[in-house]
């Protein structure tokens, strides 16, 4: 699904992704996890296209979007939720999912050609993410819990190949967390690719089918949520040698 290649990003001297080669695979929940500072959100700026590379490549479905703008990965299946969310905050619920789906212009066409209702889509990922009764709520007036919840339900709504979550459930209380962790599984089964930044062990346990752990921009582990569980190179990266 997506193969990343030798990719590079330093800012000033300091390089925050280091020459990382992954594959990302399609169905799959791939968490990425790490020290702070260790090049996740880059590594996620980086195929989303917020950040340009200084080098390497980036595939999706064997295409290359490494020169594509960020608008178009998006348009090209990429969709992703920031570590702090992005809302507008007089904007209602609703309001938030018309303006994700006005972006894709021509995703808004194919749902008007087809006589079918982008209202429709909007109401199954209300009921998913569990806001249907807030659907005119401001974003000002939500909680922060809310927030997160409404940002992934705005990473659903655009049609899309990969959904990438950084920190979905950081600051959140465990109830709120454990209906994220739900609310994931049911995207799983619905077939969807999911690339997930989370610093939540249990979490990520729970969630993972596969993990990858990133330290001063480099990749120190590959393997299952187990493995990384009893890794010493996980254990050393996050506690230091
Ligand atoms: N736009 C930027 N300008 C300068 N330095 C940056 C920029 N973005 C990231 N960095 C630096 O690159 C390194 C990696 O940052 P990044 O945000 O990718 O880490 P992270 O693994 O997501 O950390 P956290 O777990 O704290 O979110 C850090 O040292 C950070 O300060
Ligand atoms: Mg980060």
């Amino acid at each position: 699904m997506i193969k990343i290649k030798n990719i590079n990003k330093s800012f000033g001297g300091l390089k925050a992704v280091d020459g990382i080669n992954l594959e990302i695979g399609k169905g799959q929940i791939t968490a990425i996890i790490g020290p702070n500072g260790s090049g996740k959100t880059t590594l996620f700026n980086l195929i989303s296209g917020i950040v340009e590379k200084d080098s390497g490549s980036i595939s999706l479905n064997g295409k290359n979007i490494s020169r594509q703008e960020d608008f178009q990965r998006s348009e090209s299946g990429i969709s992703r939720t920031f570590q702090h969310v992005r809302l507008f905050k007089n904007l209602t619920i609703r309001e938030h999912f018309e303006v994700a789906l006005d972006d894709d212009k021509n995703l808004l066409k194919k749902i008007f050609s087809k006589n079918k209702d982008s209202g429709d889509e909007i109401e199954r990922v209300m009921r998913l993410i569990g806001l249907e009764k807030n659907i005119e709520t401001k974003a000002n007036d939500l909680s922060y819990g809310q927030r997160k919840l409404l940002d992934i339900g705005i990473g659903i709504v655009k049609k899309h190949d990969v959904l990438m979550l950084d920190e979905p459930v950081a600051g959140i209380n465990p109830l709120l967390r454990r209906k994220i962790k739900e609310l994931i599984k049911v995207l799983r089964e619905q077939g969807e690719t999911i690339v997930i930044i989370e610093h939540n062990m249990e979490f990520v346990m729970d969630l993972a089918d596969r993990v990858v752990c990133l330290e001063q921009g480099n990749v120190i582990f590959e393997g299952t949520a187990k493995e990384a569980q009893s890794s010493k190179e996980v254990l050393e990266a996050y506690l230091g040698k």
